[in-house]
């Protein structure tokens, strides 16, 4: 691997970080916002939940965006606008501004969330292409990490400023870390910049850069330069589309933002009855956990490949968000184990306290090295090369309208049908979703882009090796176009 293509994933990281960062940060935060700003209820949840629809719209804009500036500009512009919402969170003289600086940051999150992946999709060789894509997920956890422990260092929440301003760190990094850094080949060769595509194509794999060259420029001769809405919806397309489209959905709405912003208030409905217990379960069991399975992904993604390690993910998520539900029936006490009541058996709901912390830590471990990484590694993959930058906005997009949903409902779902019933209901969707991967969902280990878009349109459904071609499968070769 080249120095340019470490530089790639540092890219990657960071606006993975950013992303994580600014997820987790708000809840510790919200206690000293709250009280600064005599806040009620309303203006609490709008503060916490416009990043997510600043970054909804985000992601939609992105996908245009990177498509006419390119991949590189659209990073750049998520890197000076999340400096900015920063400043103007840190700054905010009250709730208005303090909104206008979450929108502005969420905006800048959304752009990043679909361009920045988009940029090492197309930078990596495919062989390595999960592995640089799950690099992202790895980001997005260790930033959820930091946020935690920030929050825990700065548990009374008066520091809300410096937590939501030191997010402006990542938006330095990232402008950094892309100044030396060029365009992908790909897109200068679709935006009509033959010259600048080669040089970069030098850059990246020195030595080999012409036979790559010819093999860009054959399979991009056909492509229109931007393809319209229309076709992004085509019925040509419509079988990519749905997955990305279930894949993004089914992300969010297994219940992991769930736990993410509510683990705190999880582990206290479990006993764990002191702030400092809860926070420090939550740090630890949560987000370390998060961050070192995601791990697991890094290394196995291209070896294993995608769907074996989704089916085993969402086995351990379906199993452990059902004894989740089983222990919240003990701790409600809903459930007498025979004569042995909570009464009769004080420790029961205690047992059950550390039952669904263990199951818990199963239920995050499962997810970071399937769902988490996976998605947005097979969302940056799937679509064909004409409508790749709208279609992996619109997936991006509905990802973060479901985690708008799954975030603002929550707490009510669990007022209407209890703890138990939420994690059932949440342990059911990780069942169907499982049921639909093992039949919808196509194996892209190792192939090139051009081979899974080929595989579109020849409607193989990607059996097991379909199409496969390991070995030297690069990102911008086209199967069988080796001849100039
Ligand atoms: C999801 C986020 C989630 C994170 C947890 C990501 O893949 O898109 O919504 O908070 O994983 O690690």
């Amino acid at each position: 691997m080249t120095r340019r293509l470490y530089l790639v994933g540092a890219v990657i990281l960071t606006a993975g970080i950013l992303f994580g960062y600014d997820q987790g940060v708000i809840s510790g935060a919200l206690r000293g916002i709250e009280s600064d700003f005599d806040l009620g209820t309303t203006m609490v949840e709008v503060i916490t939940s416009f990043v997510t629809l600043g970054a909804l719209v985000g992601a939609l804009v992105a996908g245009v965006l990177a498509d006419r500036i390119g991949r590189r500009p659209a990073v750049l512009i998520a890197g000076v606008l999340f400096i900015v919402g920063a400043i103007v969170e840190a700054a905010a003289p009250g709730a208005t501004v303090l909104t206008i600086g979450r929108l502005i940051v969420g905006f800048a999150v959304g752009v990043a969330s679909v361009a920045a992946p988009l940029y090492a999709a197309e930078m990596a060789p495919s062989r390595l292409r999960g592995t640089f894509v799950s690099t992202y997920q790895f980001g997005i956890t260790f930033g959820i990490f930091v946020a935690y422990l920030v929050d825990e260092w700065l548990q009374s929440g008066s520091e809300w400023r410096l937590m939501l301003g030191l997010s402006a760190v990542a938006g330095v990094v990232l402008i950094v870390l892309l100044l030396p850094l060029r365009d992908t080949p790909r897109w200068y060769l679709k935006a009509g910049r033959p010259d600048d595509a080669a040089a970069e194509l030098e850059r990246i794999h020195p030595g080999d850069s012409e036979e790559r060259f010819r093999d860009l420029q054959a399979s991009l001769a056909d492509e229109p330069m931007e393809a319209t809405w229309g076709e992004v919806f085509s019925p040509r397309w419509r079988r990519p589309l749905m997955i990305g489209l279930g894949l993004a959905v089914f992300q969010q709405v297994t219940g992991i933002n769930a736990i993410i912003y509510y683990a705190d208030k999880i582990f206290a409905a479990a006993g764990f009855s002191s702030p400092a217990d809860q926070t420090a379960a939550t740090t630890w069991a949560i987000g370390a956990v998060n961050v070192l399975a995601t791990l697991i992904a890094i290394a196995f993604v291209d070896r294993l490949g995608r769907k074996p390690l989704l089916i085993a993910g969402l086995i351990g998520m379906a199993t452990s968000l059902t004894v989740v539900g089983i222990s919240f029936l003990y701790i409600d006490g809903k459930v007498e184990a025979g004569a042995s009541t909570a009464a009769n058996h004080p420790n029961l709901a205690g047992d059950a306290g550390i039952v669904t912390l263990v199951a818990l830590v199963v239920y995050i471990a499962s997810f970071a090295f399937s769902l988490g990484p996976i998605v947005w590694t097979m969302i940056n993959e799937i679509y064909p090369r004409s409508v790749r930058g709208r279609a992996v906005s619109v997936a991006t997009a509905a990802n973060w309208f479901s985690a708008w949903v799954v975030s603002q409902f929550f707490l009510s779902l669990v007022d209407a049908v209890g703890e138990s019933g939420t994690f059932f209901l949440f342990a059911v969707l990780c069942v169907v979703c499982l049921a639909w991967i093992v039949k919808k969902v196509p194996e892209t280990k190792g192939r090139t882009l051009e081979e899974i878009e080929q595989m579109w349109i020849d409607g193989d459904g990607g059996g097991p090796g379909a199409g496969v071609r390991e070995g030297r499968a690069d990102g911008w070769e086209q199967a069988g176009s080796g001849s100039s």
